[in-house]
């Protein structure tokens, strides 16, 4: 991340810049959507530049963002930060491998995340949310991050690598610092960590393969070839990243939510059976991925010609809380028709291989934590913040409830 701002280059009209920076724009509470939304549409055009960061422009209406997500020939993911700076760590694969490269490592996670391997993660889900709720039940209080949101994703990453469980402790605190570290050093050398576990983790497979997952990649040809370690480790990694910080900052939107509309809560604990459109409408009012994609060949979008080499933010939250697409967006209605048509999970060729799953760890959530505990709120006293990265999240959220 850079502080400094860089000269508005001449095909950008003057009326298109924003100040706009990403990690740093006035958050109101816990409100992170509502405000990036309210800074980004006090501009009235369709796409903005910021001399922020390096310099990028900001897709910022439902069209433009599925047009840059829609169009892997011009836009591609081989940078998923708008910042200038290069991470020695590998490419997230398949997320940052352009078409035609990208498939065949995509049909590879698709395959592991299939609905009968997801219905059965669902269960895993289920029997672990129980466990962690009854876990703290009884003492009235808990911190919901630490003790619930990263708990239940990175169970289910094990899961899915084949992992031992004795190890989630370790990877959680250094995924944490990978993706939320106060500098730029800490997060690298936390990557460089998360590399060599995921090396580790490779080499052993090679030399002992097994029934997991890993095993399974080491064993596998994609464009004729075995996967070399890079690529291999980045899938491991972008499993890993995806997964836990997604599921768990999306729970900590859901969990403020509930904790502070009592109506909404009591709606759900009546009727259960509206749990399902819950999710997919928490979904869309609580987006957390700002996505980021280079400009390959000269384009336009928006009303501007785009170069070569550019960076442009997709922030997922100006489809869903787009009022073109969805009436009263900021208003939480757990009966509104079709909340699912967003751009949350992203769209394209990279829209999200865990969505399904995700969907279900998030409804599992819901049902399991309402039955237990119907009522809760904010521990008074305590000021929860939102971490605003490329993935924005909850850092930490004390939770209270009668006994
Ligand atoms: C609420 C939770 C989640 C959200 C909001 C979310 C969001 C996203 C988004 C927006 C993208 C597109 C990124 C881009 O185009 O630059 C993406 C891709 C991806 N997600 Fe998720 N995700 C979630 C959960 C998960 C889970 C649970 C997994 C797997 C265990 C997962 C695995 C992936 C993978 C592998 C990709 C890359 C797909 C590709 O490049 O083809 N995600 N996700």
């Amino acid at each position: 991340m850079t502080t400094e701002t860089i000269t508005r280059p001449a095909n950008v009209p003057a009326d298109r810049v924003i100040d706009f920076d990403i990690y740093k724009f006035p958050i109101k509470g816990l409100e992170y959507q509502r405000s990036m939304r309210e800074v980004l549409m006090s501009k009235s055009a369709d796409v903005l530049w910021t001399p922020r960061n390096g310099g990028h422009w900001i897709a910022k209406t439902n069209e433009t963002v599925a047009k840059v997500l829609a169009d892997a020939d011009h836009f591609s993911s081989r940078r998923i930060l708008v910042d200038p700076v290069e991470r020695a760590t590998p490419p997230l694969v398949p997320l940052q491998l352009d078409p035609p490269h990208h498939a065949p490592y995509r049909a590879l996670l698709q395959a592991a995340l299939s609905p009968k391997a997801v219905g059965q993660l669902g269960e895993r889900a289920r029997e672990l949310s129980i466990q962690l709720i009854e876990g703290f039940k009884a003492d009235g209080h808990c911190e919901f991050i630490g003790q619930f949101a990263q708990h239940l994703p990175i169970a289910i990453f094990m899961e899915i690598v084949g992992l031992p469980a004795s190890d989630r402790p370790l990877l959680t605190s250094i995924a944490e610092v990978a993706m939320r570290g106060e500098t730029e050093d800490e997060r690298n050398e936390a990557s460089g960590k998360l590399m060599a576990y995921g090396m580790g983790k490779v080499a052993e497979r090679r030399a002992n393969p097994g029934n997991d997952l890993i095993s399974l990649f080491v064993q596998t040809e994609v464009e004729g070839k075995p996967i070399d370690d890079f690529p291999l480790t980045g899938m491991i990694l972008l499993l890993l990243l995806a997964g836990l910080d997604t599921v768990a900052s999306t729970l900590g939107f859901f969990a403020q939510f509930l904790a502070t509309n009592p109506e909404h809560r009591r709606q759900l604990v009546e009727n259960p059976e509206l749990i399902a459109n819950a999710t997919e409408e928490l979904l869309r009012r609580f987006p957390i991925a700002n996505l980021a994609r280079e400009v390959k060949a000269d384009v336009e979008l928006g009303g501007v010609q785009l170069k070569a080499g550019e960076m442009v933010l997709v922030p997922t939250l100006m489809d869903g809380m787009d009022e073109d697409k969805f009436a009263d967006p900021l208003t939480v209605d757990f009966n509104r028709e079709k909340p699912g048509a967003n751009s949350t999970f992203g769209g394209g060729v990279h829209r999200c291989v865990g969505s399904m799953l995700a969907r279900t760890e998030l409804r599992v959530f819901l049902e399991e934590w309402l039955k237990r505990i119907p009522d809760f709120s904010i521990k008074p006293g305590t000021n929860p913040k939102v971490s605003a990265r490329s993935v924005a999240t909850i850092t930490s959220l004390e939770l209270v409830w009668p006994v």
